[in-house]
């Protein structure tokens, strides 16, 4: 059985996340580690047994020994990283948000598909067996027909300058930090909606810290979504049918409870979780490679375009 050797761009705060994960997942080795800056690179290969660290990142791309590359830098770097992986035929799975905006996103995939390279996005919770416990539920209808969803992401972040979290060129925002999070989830159970009502407040700089945003579907189905960078929020997902209730108990976007409410009661609908919650992606990505797909079914490239094409929506209608 092959062992895949990954390189992480970009050793911040969830690289080391994503390296705990990879421990856990079999037939994975963190193989190099690049940084804009070398020292840091060095300590987060020494932390984690990696034998190569670079202090740029064109010598982790040219490294022929990694077949696969995973990108944690800020927002803004993304596409610039995404397209240098790719550009040097590297696998790629990159943090989300995947881009800034739609056009930077298609263009990415175009290469990927031009070039037959796998690229994926790399939303975490999309690959969780909570996610497809809920799908399941809903499918079989488990609580009738979906009236109502509250789906909520939000904790209050002292403001600083310097964050990447409120900075313009950063790529900061609420919307892109975790209100990304309850708009996946909206897409994935119930699909495009019909209408969408949305605001922002903003900070001086244009930065969104506290987003409501409404979407309207057919058979008078309301998901209300709520993001903020100002207040805490419960974190849940409360899915509410004609027949019961799911719910995504608090941190539901990271392996979490879930409940099934129905006329006899509460039942613990839990799945199993193993790792850290971040081997399910990395286990994908190593699946498509092994059977040289270019994109994953769970995260197709389909859905990360719908997906970034809606955040571009909302920031449309809050401009
Ligand atoms: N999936 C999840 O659960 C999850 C959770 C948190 C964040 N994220 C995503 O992960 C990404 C990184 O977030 P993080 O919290 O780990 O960020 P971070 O620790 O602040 O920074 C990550 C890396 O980005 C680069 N960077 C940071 N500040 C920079 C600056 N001012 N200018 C240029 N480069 C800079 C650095 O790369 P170098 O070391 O190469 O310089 C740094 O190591 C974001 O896209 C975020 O949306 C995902």
């Amino acid at each position: 059985m092959t062992t895949y050797r990954w390189g992480i761009i970009g050793p911040g705060k969830i690289a080391h996340k994503f390296a705990q994960g990879l421990q856990s997942v079999p037939h994975a080795e963190l193989h190099a580690v690049a940084s804009s800056s070398v020292e840091r690179a060095r300590a987060f290969a020494n932390e984690y047994g990696a034998p190569h660290f670079y202090g740029s990142y064109v010598e982790l791309v040219t490294n022929p020994e990694i077949d696969i590359i995973y990108i944690a830098t800020t927002n803004n770097l993304h596409y610039e990283h995404a397209r240098l992986c790719l550009e040097h035929s590297k696998a790629c799975v990159c943090e989300k948000p995947f881009t800034l905006n739609t056009p930077q996103l298609l263009e990415l995939t175009t290469i990927a598909q031009r070039q037959q390279t796998f690229l994926m996005e790399a939303l975490w919770t999309m690959f969780m067996p909570s996610v497809a416990t809920v799908k399941h539920l809903i499918e079989t209808r488990a609580i009738g027909q979906v009236t109502h969803a509250h789906i909520d992401f939000g904790f209050e972040v002292p403001y600083s300058a310097e964050s990447r979290l409120f900075s313009p060129e950063l790529g900061g925002g609420a919307l892109l930090d975790i209100g990304l999070y309850p708009v996946f989830l909206a897409l994935h159970l119930f699909g495009e909606p019909q209408t969408i009502q949305a605001h922002m407040h903003k900070t001086e700089l244009g930065i969104d810290v506290d987003d409501t945003i409404d979407f309207e579907y057919a058979q008078s189905l309301n998901v209300h979504i709520e993001a903020s960078f100002t207040r805490n929020l419960p974190c849940e997902a409360i899915i509410t049918g004609t027949h019961g209730q799911i719910h995504m108990h608090r941190m539901w976007h990271c392996p979490c409870k879930i409940s099934h409410i129905n006329s006899e009661g509460t039942h613990d609908v839990s799945p199993q979780y193993s790792g850290n919650g971040y081997n399910y992606e990395i286990a994908e990505a190593q699946y498509c490679i092994a059977n040289n797909l270019t994109q994953s079914s769970i995260m197709p490239h389909s859905f990360s375009i719908l997906l970034m094409r809606y955040l571009d929506k909302i920031y449309t209608i809050c401009s």
